[in-house]
């Protein structure tokens, strides 16, 4: 099993290399897909070690700029991080900046694994022609699906890593010392995000800007959905199984 690839020039910026280099093996070119808390950025961190590719989320890109200080952020910074911390999406002109910015990750040789990009038809609609332009195209957009009391559980009891976005939750994956990042020792915090009442309008946000993707993607033989119960391992071998399912049948 190769590590997981940390990925410097996409939470960085060009000029940043990432660590270790992607793998050279035949890239995975991924969307993961769903709700809030449902376990997108743990997948995304087991399919890294597993198959090489990058995780590139937006959300740790723009929780980045919230650790700016405030004489160095933009006014389009000052308006996403207020976004996020009510829990509703930063404008797509702002995403697009981010991702166009790191389009060297896109066309990277070892793949990608966006997570939390797209999230809007408009975002998708972006994605697709930046791929094109690249020829490139992707592997598949998987969709994971959990109600949603049982994502909610989730979400409160998660608590992050500032310093290298380890991800945690407080009865499922507990650090080995509490309130302690494993891998760097860092103090472990809950995202402002977490709140009940920014979870709420996450939620909302989901149903009315995010899930109408499941369609798009469907109406471009791309999606697969995997059940998200279970423990971060199970989900991960249904995860791969339903990828190897779809090569399989595609060859
Ligand atoms: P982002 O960071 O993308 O957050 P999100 O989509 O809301 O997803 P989360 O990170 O909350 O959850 P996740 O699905 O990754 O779950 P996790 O693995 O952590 O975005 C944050 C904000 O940024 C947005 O609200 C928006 O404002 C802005 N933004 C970002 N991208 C944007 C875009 N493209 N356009 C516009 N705005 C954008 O797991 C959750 C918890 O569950 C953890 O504690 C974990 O340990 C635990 N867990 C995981 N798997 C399991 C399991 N199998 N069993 C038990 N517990 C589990």
């Amino acid at each position: 099993m190769s590590s997981v690839v940390r990925p410097r020039r996409w939470l960085a910026g060009p000029g940043h290399d990432c660590e270790p280099p992607p793998s050279t093996r035949r890239p995975c070119r991924l969307v993961l897909l769903g709700a809030p808390g449902v376990g997108k950025g743990t997948q995304a961190g087991l399919l890294s070690s597993r198959l090489g590719a990058c995780q590139l989320s937006t959300g740790d890109v723009l929780r980045g700029a919230k650790r700016l200080a405030a004489c160095d952020r933009s006014p389009a910074m000052e308006l996403a991080i207020a976004a996020m911390s009510r829990g509703e999406l930063v404008p797509d002109e702002v995403v697009l900046e981010i991702v166009r910015e790191r389009v060297d990750c896109l066309r990277c040789h070892g793949g990608f694994l966006l997570d939390g990009f797209p999230r809007t038809i408009a975002q998708a609609e972006a994605l697709d022609g930046m791929l094109a332009a690249e020829h490139l195209g992707l592997d598949a957009v998987v969709s994971y699906d959990l109600p949603i009391e049982r994502i909610v559980a989730r979400l409160s009891g998660r608590r992050v890593c500032p310093g290298c976005q380890a991800v945690y939750h407080v009865e499922t994956q507990p650090p080995q010392t509490e309130g302690r990042c494993d891998r760097c020792g860092g103090p472990l915090v809950q995202r402002d995000d977490d709140r009940p009442d920014a979870v709420r309008v996450r939620m909302q946000t989901y149903e009315a800007a995010t899930a109408p993707l499941l369609d798009y993607y469907v109406a471009r033989a791309l999606l697969v959905s995997v059940p998200a119960d279970g423990t971060p391992e199970e989900i991960l071998d249904r995860t791969l199984d339903a990828l190897d399912t779809r090569a399989a049948s595609r060859a």
